[in-house]
């Protein structure tokens, strides 16, 4: 069977590079948007070129010309987006409501996954200001996704690794300390974690399998879900030592709050609804919704200890 063509939005990006590569690896014939804004950034046009030796094709578009993004998007089956929504890095996310315009207008696109890859927005309805941010626009995305009827599917990735546990949990840090660790609570709540090249890969495999259409799919590798505590206790483990441990009350890191810069505090949200409230474990998965590992069961995902390493 033809394997469907990919438009990548935000190719450049933290995750959407490794969106390029898992695609071209599993052998779909690959596009990014190459944005006229670019311009004269080195390492993103150095990195554009590579991709495009690697085999891949750069379509020229932006966000500001209609036509050009309804005409990159006419040359293929899928578009994935990856633009930004990381406060302290940027926040981009209402653009798709452009990219959705070009979709609706093209009128070929067999599926498409927004910019999610976090947290499930439709279960954040409750989330505090000003992190709930982040999901309200995610969700105002999707509103116009579905009342475009545009195939979709939603990744819920969870906590990307990097983030997560080169900081042990600790908001603010993405190195791990040999010295000491400040649990959030009682560092007991668990939470996901997923490398970001299986998370690429992950998604690619949803692309054109039905069982992942209009679904929102939870990346939820087993040995992955932990608790900020078991991931210190694997970090102990391989520099063989213990952390000096201290705590931080859930009404102390609300309160840690104030006077930060509105970025700073919108991360910090997403660290107290992971940390101290479960959001992510919290649930059990619907008949709406599925699960990746048990969908493709022959990705071998990097566990949590075989990440850490690369910290020693
Ligand atoms: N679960 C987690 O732990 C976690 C962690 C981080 C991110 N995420 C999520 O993952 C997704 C991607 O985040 P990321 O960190 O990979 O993003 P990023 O690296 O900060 O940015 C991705 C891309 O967004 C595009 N972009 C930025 N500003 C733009 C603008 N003004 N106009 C048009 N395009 C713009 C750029 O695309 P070009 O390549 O075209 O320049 C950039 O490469 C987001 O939805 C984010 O919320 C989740």
């Amino acid at each position: 069977m033809e394997k469907c063509r990919v438009l990548v939005v935000g190719g450049t990006g933290y995750l959407g590079k490794r969106l390029v590569k898992a695609s071209l690896a599993e052998g779909h014939e690959t596009y990014i948007l190459n944005r006229a804004e670019i311009g004269v950034d080195i390492d993103k046009v150095q990195m554009l070129l590579s991709f495009k030796e690697q085999g891949a094709h750069l379509v020229s578009g932006s966000f500001t010309d209609h036509q050009s993004l309804v005409k990159a998007i006419k040359l293929v089956d899928v578009v994935i987006c990856t633009i930004s929504g990381v406060h302290i890095r940027s926040h981009q996310i209402l653009l798709q409501l452009k990219l959705i315009d070009a979709i609706k207008e093209a009128g070929n696109v067999k599926r498409f996954l927004p910019s999610e890859f976090g947290t499930d927005p439709a279960r954040m309805e409750d989330a505090l200001e000003p992190g709930r941010v982040t999901f309200d626009d995610k969700m105002i995305v999707r509103k116009a996704i579905e009342d475009a009827q545009i195939p979709f599917t939603y990744i819920s990735a969870n906590c990307f690794a990097g983030y997560f546990l080169g900081g042990l949990c600790q908001p603010g840090k993405i190195l791990p300390s040999r010295d000491s660790v400040v649990l959030l609570g009682d560092g007991n709540k668990k939470a996901i974690y997923v490398e970001e090249d299986d998370i690429a890969m992950y998604t690619i495999k949803t692309i054109d399998d039905p069982r992942t259409l209009n679904k929102t799919v939870y990346l939820r590798p087993p040995k992955n879900i932990l608790s900020q505590r078991e991931v210190v206790e694997i970090w102990e483990k391989l520099i063989g030592k213990e952390l000096q441990k201290s705590s931080i009350p859930k009404e102390e890191f609300l309160a840690s709050l104030k006077g930060l810069e509105y970025a700073e505090q919108v991360g910090l949200i997403h660290y107290y609804h992971v940390c101290y409230e479960g959001c992510l474990t919290n649930f059990e998965i619907g008949n709406d919704a599925v699960e990746a590992s048990e969908l493709y069961p022959e990705i071998k995902y990097t566990t949590v200890e075989e990440y850490m390493k690369r910290y020693l």
